[in-house]
C-alpha cells in the first residue's frame, strides 16, 4: 500500500477500500505518511466526500490509533454532550455540574477555542489554579469524587485525530462533514461515555451555516455513535446570534456563575435545560429535575467541588482586562441582528482566541452586550463593551463589529429565532 494510491482513489471521485483506510490512518499516526499527502487526502475527501461505510471505517481507524476509556467501575450511568462550536458557547460550564447533581456522571472531555469560536478550556483556565491537564487516574478520581470533570482529552486518546486535526486546521480542510464527524466521534466513543448529547450547531457563527448541513452532521455522528453503542441523540441549535450576553473566557464564566446561582441570560439557562433533560433522558436517570436543582443551588455545589478538585478557587476574583472601549446605539428603536460570527471575530481580534494553537490567549478579553435582538434601544446607550489588555486592538476588533448589527425603527414587530431549532 503506498500514499500516492489512495490519494488518487479519492482524487478520481473512486470509494477507499476499508484496507486503504486502516492503512492511511495507521501510517500517518506512526509519520510514515507524510503531512503533506495527508493534506492532499484530506482535501480530496472534502472535494469528494465520503459514504457511511467509507466514514464508519475511517472512525474506527481512527479510535484503534490510541487508547479507549473505561468507565464501568462508576456507579453511575455516564453522559457527556458535545457542541460543533460557536460564539458565547459557555453551556458546558453550568451544564456538567447540573447534570451531575441530576444524578448522571458526566466526562466532559473538551477543547480549546480556535478561530472565531470560544472553547471550554481556555474559559476555564481563567479561573485562577484551574488545570485542564489531568491524567486519566485524576480524571477519573474527579468524576468519581465530584459527578463531573472537565478536562483535556490526553496524548493516549485518538492520536490519528489530533494529528489530523491540526492539519486541516491549516489547510482549509475543517469544514468536511465526513472529516468533522469522525474526528468529534473518534474522541467521543474511545472516550467510552455510555450516551452523548450533540449540540450541532446552525448558523452565521456555526460550522454549519444551513439547517440542511447541519442535519447531515447530526444523522451522520448519530448513526456513527449509534454503531459504536453509544446512546447518541442530536439537537440543531440557533448559532446566528451569540448566546448570552458575553463572549470572552473570563466574562463567560461570570455568566456561567450566575446560571448556576439561579440567575443568568434566558437563552443560555434554556439551553442548559433543555440539554441536561436530553442527557438524563439517554443515560437513563429518571425523575431528574434540571431547573430545580440549578434554583436550589445543589448544581452550584458540584460547581465548586469540581473547581476545587482541578485545583482552581471558586471563590477567585476572576482576571478582568486593562481596558474598556465601549460601543453605543447610533439610533434608538429595535435591536433586529446581532451577528454571531462577526461578534465571535472581534472577541477573538480582542484577544479572547487565538490564530494559532500555540498562541496564549487573554482572560480578560471579549465582548459584553447590553443588548439581545428583539430589545428596545435608546440612542447613545451602550450596545457593546469591548474589553482588552491590548488597546491597540481596539481598532480591529471596531472593523469587526462595523456592520455587526441593525436597529430597526421604534414599535417594529420583531420574532427572534428559537434557540432548540430541531
Ligand atoms: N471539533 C472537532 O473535534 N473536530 C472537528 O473536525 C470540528 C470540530
Amino acid at each position: 500500500m503506498d500514499a500516492i494510491s489512495v490519494i488518487r482513489t479519492k482524487r478520481d471521485r473512486g470509494e477507499l477500500s476499508d484496507e486503504q483506510i486502516d492503512w492511511v490512518i495507521d501510517a500517518y499516526t506512526r509519520g510514515e505518511v507524510a503531512d503533506e499527502q495527508m493534506s492532499a487526502l484530506a482535501m480530496a475527501i472534502l472535494l469528494n466526500g465520503m459514504n457511511r461505510r467509507e466514514i464508519a471505517r475511517w472512525t474506527a481507524a481512527m479510535i484503534a490509533s490510541g487508547e479507549r476509556m473505561d468507565f464501568s467501575s462508576l456507579s453511575r450511568p455516564t453522559a457527556d454532550k458535545h457542541s460543533t462550536g460557536g460564539v458565547g458557547d459557555k453551556i458546558t460550564l453550568p451544564l456538567a455540574p447540573l447534570v451531575a447533581a441530576c444524578g448522571a456522571a458526566v466526562p466532559q472531555l473538551s477543547g480549546r477555542g480556535l478561530g472565531h469560536t470560544g472553547g471550554t478550556l481556555d474559559k476555564l483556565e481563567s479561573i485562577p489554579g484551574w488545570r485542564a491537564l489531568l491524567s486519566n487516574e485524576e480524571m477519573l478520581s474527579v468524576l468519581d469524587g465530584t459527578g463531573a470533570v472537565i478536562c483535556a482529552a490526553g496524548d493516549g486518546l485518538a492520536p490519528a485525530d489530533k494529528k489530523l486535526y491540526a492539519l486541516r486546521d491549516v489547510t482549509g480542510t475543517v469544514e468536511a462533514i465526513p472529516l468533522i464527524a469522525s474526528s468529534i466521534m473518534s474522541k467521543k466513543i474511545a472516550e467510552g461515555t455510555g450516551s452523548l448529547v450533540l449540540d450541532v450547531k446552525v448558523g452565521t457563527g456555526a460550522f454549519m451555516k444551513t439547517l440542511e448541513d447541519a442535519r447531515e452532521l447530526a444523522s451522520t455522528m448519530v448513526g456513527l455513535g449509534t454503531d459504536h453503542g453509544v446512546k447518541t441523540v442530536a439537537l440543531l441549535t440557533d448559532m446566528s446570534i451569540p448566546l448570552g450576553l458575553t463572549a470572552g473566557n473570563a466574562l463567560e464564566v461570570r455568566e456561567s456563575v450566575e446560571v448556576l446561582a439561579g440567575g443568568g441570560p434566558a437563552d443560555v439557562v434554556e439551553l442548559t435545560i433543555a440539554l441536561a433533560r436530553e442527557m438524563l433522558d439517554a443515560a437513563g436517570v429518571k425523575d431528574a429535575d434540571p431547573a430545580k436543582a440549578l434554583a436550589d443551588g445543589s448544581a452550584m455545589d458540584v460547581w465548586r467541588r469540581m473547581i476545587t478538585a482541578q485545583g482552581g478557587d471558586p471563590d477567585a476574583e476572576l482576571p478582568v482586562a486593562r481596558e474598556q472601549h465601549v460601543i453605543k446605539a447610533p439610533a434608538s428603536g429595535v435591536l433586529t441582528r446581532l451577528d454571531a460570527y462577526d461578534i465571535g471575530v472581534a472577541a477573538w481580534r480582542l484577544g479572547a482566541g487565538r490564530a494559532r494553537k500555540e498562541d496564549p490567549v487573554q482572560a480578560g478579553a471579549g465582548i459584553e452586550m447590553h443588548a439581545k435582538p428583539g430589545d428596545t434601544v435608546r440612542e447613545g446607550q451602550p450596545l457593546l463593551t469591548l474589553h482588552t489588555d491590548t488597546p491597540e486592538r481596539f481598532a480591529y476588533a471596531l472593523e469587526a463589529v462595523a456592520g455587526s448589527y441593525d436597529i430597526a425603527a421604534p414599535g417594529t414587530d420583531f420574532k427572534a429565532s428559537p434557540v432548540v431549532l430541531e
